[in-house]
């Protein structure tokens, strides 16, 4: 597996990085809004492989305290081999200097993360616009 590599988002096709999410699964996200968000992103990370879209994740940050990682995905056909954790260090790299980096997992994927080094909060909070939808997801806890 040789990937490269970029941040730039000149070069990303929005198409591909829905079609990326949608099929790691990461859930429905219009090009549109891609581009949107990954544009408000202070950093953000795509690997290439043969020039094939294979994983990304950014992180909104304000750079000195607060960094939030997110959208981090990697194509089906390359998970499993370190390169979700390559991503996530490089991504953690660009964070340095940030008094914390945030994020909430995927059920299920909390494992992946404890391994590079995130720990659990016991008071994070959050409102989500469909927050039915996040209590059905397990996102949220009733109060
Ligand atoms: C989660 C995801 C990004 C991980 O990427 P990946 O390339 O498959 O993971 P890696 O191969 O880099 O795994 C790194 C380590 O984490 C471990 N790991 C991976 N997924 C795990 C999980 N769900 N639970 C516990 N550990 C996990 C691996 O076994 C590996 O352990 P090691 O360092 O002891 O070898 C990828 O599976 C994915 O895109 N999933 C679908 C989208 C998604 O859920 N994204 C996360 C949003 S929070």
């Amino acid at each position: 597996m040789s990937i490269v590599w970029s941040d730039d988002l000149a070069g990303v096709d929005w198409d591909d990085l829905s079609a990326l999410y949608r099929i790691a699964p990461l859930g429905t996200k219009t090009p549109a809004d891609l581009a949107l968000v990954f544009g408000n992103s202070m950093f953000r990370t795509f690997a290439y492989e043969q020039g094939r879209l294979v994983g990304a994740g950014r992180v909104l940050a304000d750079g000195r305290d607060c960094a939030y990682l997110c959208d981090v995905a990697v194509h089906p056909d390359h998970q499993g081999r370190g390169l979700g954790r390559d991503m996530i260090e490089r991504l953690l790299a660009r964070c340095r200097g940030h008094r914390k980096i945030i994020l909430y997992a995927v059920p299920g994927k909390e494992g992946f993360y404890e391994r590079l080094g995130f720990r659990r909060m016991t008071t994070a909070m959050a409102i989500f616009e469909d927050q039915a939808g996040a209590y059905g997801r397990g996102y949220l806890t009733a109060p």
